[in-house]
């Protein structure tokens, strides 16, 4: 694998793959010296023009945890104040010798011009672009789920049958649209359930069935509630009519929570507006996986970076 760009890129094959290498990364995680040497000499890069908790901190960790050496570059504080360009950014890095970019930023389609430009010789992960994708969350997701629904060590096995129902800001969500190329492609069904406000123009055209009403789609018993979070930085326009009103018809509140099968799988990609799309008492549930999908993404990340990275040893020692 030279890019990591896009969930729609990954065949059935290739990401059931990711997955089980992700199982063997957990298992080095529950050891006590949580190291392994395979990325000894490679260079990551974490470049970074929009916030992230998790992200940032779950790739710098996979790499570390493969030896690798990590550089953290956040746009905030950087020469990008100073009008400097991605492809300068970009020609920086390289300069530096970095052997993978895992990138951030608002605009749709910037780690594809990463990749595609040949300002850079370095692999390219997406770790988020506009309300493009971001495919190593849904990959993180497809792992919490088949670890939850199947048992940990579930290697080979994918998602078929599995019903996930997506709610909220799918319209500004690039976790919905991953997930919804990812998680079909595991055999998953996925619903997004949406104000029409909040939809994508083109989503009859997406993989997915459409629905307005989380009251039905909870009747519906889902094997998981997948709560989206209100991006409000990415907001013009007024999309609903108040944050009340939001709340009360597409959270996910102590209600709602009791009417959801004890089996089904409470999951949010973080951040959460506690008391917005999703209620404390839901976030905290013994059915949420917040905090589970937060350490399954260092082990997927790790094996993101194992198959960009150790990959490229073996063809120059070749
Ligand atoms: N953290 C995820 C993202 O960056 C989800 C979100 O921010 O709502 O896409
Ligand atoms: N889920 C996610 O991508 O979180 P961050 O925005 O904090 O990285």
């Amino acid at each position: 694998m030279k890019h990591l760009l896009s969930a729609k890129d990954f065949t059935r094959a290739a990401a059931v793959e990711l997955l089980d290498i992700a199982e063997d990364m957990s298992g080095v995680q529950s050891r006590e010296v949580k190291k392994l040497p395979t990325l000894r000499g490679k260079t990551v890069v974490n470049l970074f023009f929009e916030d992230s908790t998790r992200t940032r901190i779950s790739f710098e960790a996979a790499a570390k945890r493969l030896s690798a050496d990590v550089i953290n570059f956040s746009a905030t504080g950087s020469s990008v104040s100073k009008g400097e360009s991605l492809k300068d950014t970009a020609q920086t890095l390289q300069a530096m010798g970095a052997d993978a970019v895992v990138i951030r930023h608002p605009a749709s389609g910037a780690p594809f011009t990463l990749a595609t430009s040949g300002w850079i010789s370095a692999g390219v992960i997406n770790a988020g672009d506009g309300t493009h994708e971001h495919p190593t969350q849904a990959l993180l997701d497809a792992f919490t789920m088949r670890r939850r629904l199947h048992g940990a060590g579930s290697r080979g096995a994918a998602l078929d049958g599995v019903t996930v129902t997506i709610v909220g800001d799918v319209l500004h969500s690039r976790v919905a649209r991953s997930n919804a190329w990812l998680l079909t492609t595991l055999g998953a069904t996925v619903t997004w359930i949406a104000p029409p406000t909040l939809l994508p123009v083109d989503a009859s055209a997406w993989p997915v069935e459409i629905g307005y009403d989380l009251d039905d789609a909870i009747a519906a018993d889902p094997d998981v509630i997948m709560m989206l979070r209100i991006q409000g930085e990415r907001m013009r326009d007024a999309f609903f009519p108040s944050v009340r009103e939001y709340a009360r018809t597409w959270g996910l509140d102590d209600e709602r929570l009791a009417r959801l099968d004890e089996k089904t799988l409470v999951m949010h990609p973080g951040p959460m507006n506690r008391g917005l799309e999703i209620s404390a008492a839901a976030a905290d549930s013994v059915q949420s996986t917040v905090r589970e999908q937060v350490a399954n993404g260092v082990s997927v990340r790790m094996a993101a970076l194992y198959l960009l990275l150790a990959g490229q040893t073996e063809e120059n020692d070749r």
